[in-house]
């Protein structure tokens, strides 16, 4: 099997999807790789360790595209300016995709559509299960590990105060609040950074078991006292609440983010538009210099005053709603895609090919384009098929 890795295309994005060291356990794996020269230079890998590693550099895109079985990527396929042609255009029949690809998400119908026509069968990493046997392979939960660490330390970097409580030859200063809306994964490592930080750390979430975690981390959890049966349903995953309840945490969060001086929010819905929890009047609220990461922001944001890739200043409160925040740690956010990846490729492959067992439960989630048709449960609903 030849594995290529094209350089991502998307402005500003410094992923890729395989370092020397997952190329390496590919090629003792009996794959041959092929990797788009540079492919990794914004993530600080470099072309002479591909080549260390054993892949073939490739200067020419297209050729790469065309002699790859399976490509490999970080972001859904785009249209390539440089090249004047979309990705899609220069795949071909009976070749595998493995990226992100959010199918159900309107702007990528086209797109989708277009992969089936060309027969190529595309798996989607952020339809992976959240089960334990694919945790290795669950590349959305580490993009969110790293949005969560990455998304804090944006936030202290905006604070005009210390993060720690600090005893002074002057006095004392006191330590940042900083609460933490939506204990998942995100979430979590929002507020284990936070308080690594010296930060005193509040947490929100409808599920009880969000709370919990996060009262393990240390923080103190905020109840909303919302009926478990209301909050949380199949696989344990939080459903989406009545108006009159999110109405109810609405007035919580109005009691308490006056007091705050971070607000990470990182509420969601698998698969849903994030509830807005934050307003224009509770801002108003806020103290002078407070600080909200809206991470969400990609299914609408858990704030209305939410930006989409921008960082406004509104009532001296400072906002961001900047997408691609694992982008942002490439290094180790590349490391930790890239091993994601290599499991899945791994997972799937059989005799040296990748082989589709609809009956499995991990490649039936993900698998999006197959035989011409598109399979992916969620884009079927979106698109009305
Ligand atoms: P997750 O599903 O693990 O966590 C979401 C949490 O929100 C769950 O614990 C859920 O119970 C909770 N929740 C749902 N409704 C709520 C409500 N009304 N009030 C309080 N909590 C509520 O999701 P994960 O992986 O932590 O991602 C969170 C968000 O971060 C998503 O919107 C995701 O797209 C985004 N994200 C953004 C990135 C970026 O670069 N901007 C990168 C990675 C993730």
């Amino acid at each position: 099997m030849t594995i290529g890795i094209p350089k991502e295309i998307m402005p500003g994005e410094a992923r890729v999807a395989a370092t020397p060291e997952t190329i390496k356990k590919f090629i003792a794996d009996g794959a041959t790789v092929l990797v788009e020269s540079g492919a990794g230079e914004s993530s600080l890998y470099y072309d002479e360790q591909y080549i260390e590693a054993g892949a073939k550099l490739v200067n020419d895109t297209q050729e790469l595209f065309d002699k790859s079985d399976l490509i490999l990527k970080v972001k859904e396929p785009l249209f390539n300016e440089k090249l004047q042609k979309h990705e899609v255009d220069m795949m071909h029949k009976g070749q595998h995709l493995i990226t992100f690809i959010h199918p159900a998400s309107p702007v990528n119908h086209e797109m989708v559509k277009h992969l089936a026509q060309k027969g190529v069968t595309s798996f989607t990493l952020d339809s992976i299960p959240r089960i334990s046997r694919a945790q290795n392979m669950d590349a959305l939960t580490s993009m969110s590990t790293c949005a969560g660490y990455k998304g804090i330390i944006m936030a202290a970097d905006d604070l005009t105060i210390f993060m720690p409580q600090l005893f002074t030859a002057v006095g004392m200063l006191k330590p940042a609040n900083v609460l933490v809306i939506g204990a998942g994964v995100a979430g979590l490592q929002a507020l284990a950074t936070a308080r690594r930080l010296g930060a005193i750390t509040y947490a929100m979430d409808i599920r009880p078991a969000g709370n919990e975690q996060a009262g393990s981390l240390g923080a103190k959890t905020i109840n909303l006292g919302i009926p478990e049966e209301l909050a949380v349903g199949k696989g344990g995953y939080a459903q989406t609440l009545p108006e009159e309840w999110l109405q109810k945490e609405r007035e919580k969060i109005a009691e308490v983010i006056k007091d705050m001086d971070i607000v990470f929010c990182s509420a969601l819905i698998p698969g849903k538009i994030a509830p807005i929890l934050i307003t224009e009047d509770m801002i108003k609220t806020m103290k002078n210099g407070s600080v909200i990461v809206d991470i969400s922001i990609d299914q609408g944001g858990n704030c209305e005053m939410t930006a989409p890739g921008k960082k406004i200043r509104a009532h001296n409160v400072t906002i961001q709603g900047i997408k691609n925040i694992p982008g942002l740690i490439p290094t180790s956010s590349t490391w930790m895609f890239s091993n994601n990846v290599y499991n899945l490729v791994k997972y799937l492959t059989k005799d040296g090919e990748i082989n589709i067992d609809l009956n499995d439960e991990i490649t039936s989630s993900i698998l999006v384009t197959h035989n011409e048709e598109i399979v992916h449960t969620g884009a079927r609903e979106a698109m009305k098929i």
